[in-house]
């Protein structure tokens, strides 16, 4: 399929380009650009997007998302996942290896490769495990598991607490050049704890889970990181010491990392006042004074990306008491969404929102994309940056529809989704 786009603002973060461009493609890749009006006549396009009064960026890539398959398809499929990315504008995403059994071998790698191949929607880059079953105690096979087309490891949902098993991760990952990721989460101060630890908490009768419990461990792998010159990433950063160990990190030239989510940049631990089980979530939502300090980090590019921790749950795990629940908010039919909200209310520019959910996510995990220059993937995004509308779970592509934004107001959304040439995704 050749395609035309037509009259877009084209905002192109990786080269700092923000004005109206057409972009020609074809085969799959973006094979020219011009001012409006101006593409080469004898190319001949099978189909034009008319993006007249729209946005044009590179496709969405968001490098934290749980698709639940292999083993909890109820709660979302590698089908319904893909095509819920797609939907909400991103051409990409990386899973996470907590499924069932986990991503701690090849088989499991090249069976979600095999069935993301299978459906009309975004990419798939598969996290593995660091340990054998994600229990902290075994490597796992990183060399084999990057050659079945693993782009990183990660426990998520645990933290990999020992320190001693997590140096020789650093090392081992060093000797491929690949990324760790850490659920930064120690085990031992989170037993039991529900919510932020403060006085809502106390009052509320939830068990606390304080800061320090993400802290101590990100303090602890940056040292370690440093020491061993190794690539690490900070996965779902919640806390404003979180964010100055990370600045100090980056100001001593440590190879670090780090993403946010759009819940924890858009709420704080009041949303569990009425023990609304939609805003559990690991790690907790904090205070005001964090959720500033995560909007600013994110603004001056102490935190590099927003990912969603996309982590659907059916009715049986969320429709129930609070201390019962399962941790976790789906994200990726309202990323964007609510990206649009913080640049109508001037936390981030166009640009480095985009810059922040497609070119860097796109550095930090070493895949193509995150750029629209005339050679680069045609993995694009069209974007109606004024489509009013309101969440509405009901209306997602997700089989999940545990939110705590239902009902919100957002600006507007993604109404076509490329990935490598074709359509797959579009707004009716
Ligand atoms: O809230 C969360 N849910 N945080 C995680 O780290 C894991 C996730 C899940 O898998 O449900």
């Amino acid at each position: 399929m050749r395609i035309e786009v037509r009259n877009g603002r084209l905002i192109d973060p990786a080269r700092g380009m923000d004005e109206p461009r057409d972009l020609f493609l074809a085969e799959g890749k973006v094979a020219a650009e011009a001012p409006p009006g101006r593409l080469d006549r004898s190319l001949q396009a099978d189909r034009v997007i008319d993006a007249k009064g729209r946005w044009v960026v590179p496709g969405l890539i968001d490098l934290h998302v749980h698709l639940r398959e292999p083993g909890e398809e109820y709660k979302e499929t590698i089908d319904s996942g893909l095509r819920a990315a797609a939907a909400g504008g991103f051409t990409a995403v990386a899973c996470m290896p907590n499924t069932t059994p986990p991503n701690d071998d090849r088989s499991v790698t090249e069976r979600i490769l095999r069935q993301a191949g299978r459906v009309r929607g975004a990419r798939v880059y598969p996290v593995a495990a660091i340990t054998v079953g994600r229990e902290g105690k075994h490597l796992t096979e990183f060399g084999d598991l990057l050659e079945a087309g693993a782009v990183g490891f990660s426990d998520d949902g645990h933290c990999l607490a020992d320190a001693g098993l997590f140096r020789r991760a650093l090392e081992y990952a060093r000797s491929f050049d690949a990324l760790l990721l850490q659920h930064a989460q120690e085990p031992r101060l989170t037993v039991d704890a529900l919510a932020h630890e403060g006085t809502r908490a106390t009052r509320l009768g939830l068990r606390g889970w304080p800061r320090v419990a993400e802290e101590a461990i990100v303090a602890r792998d940056l040292l370690l990181a440093g020491y061993l010159d190794a690539r690490y990433h900070v996965q779902h950063v919640s806390s404003a010491g979180t964010v100055e160990l990370i600045r100090a990190a980056k100001a001593r030239g440590i190879r670090v990392t780090a993403e946010v989510t759009p819940h924890h940049l858009w709420l704080t631990d009041a949303a569990v006042e009425d023990y609304d089980t939609n805003a559990k979530v690991n790690p907790p939502l904090r205070e005001e004074h964090d959720r500033a300090a995560l909007r600013d980090a994110l603004r001056d590019g102490t935190i590099d990306c927003i990912a969603t921790d996309h982590a659907p749950h059916s009715v049986l795990e969320k429709k129930i008491e609070f201390d019962r629940a399962a941790f976790g908010i789906v994200g990726l039919e309202t990323a964007l969404p609510l990206g649009l909200k913080l640049v109508r209310d001037r936390v981030l520019t166009p640009l480095r929102l985009f810059e922040t959910l497609s070119t860097a996510p796109a550095r930090v995990l070493h895949v193509p994309g995150g750029r629209l220059a005339v050679g680069d993937p045609a993995d694009l995004t069209v974007v109606d940056p004024e489509r009013p509308h309101r969440i509405d779970p009901d209306a997602f592509v997700s089989l999940g529809r545990n939110t705590p934004f239902a009902g919100y107001e957002v600006p507007g959304r993604a109404v076509a989704t490329v990935v490598g040439g074709e359509v797959v995704f579009e707004l009716s």
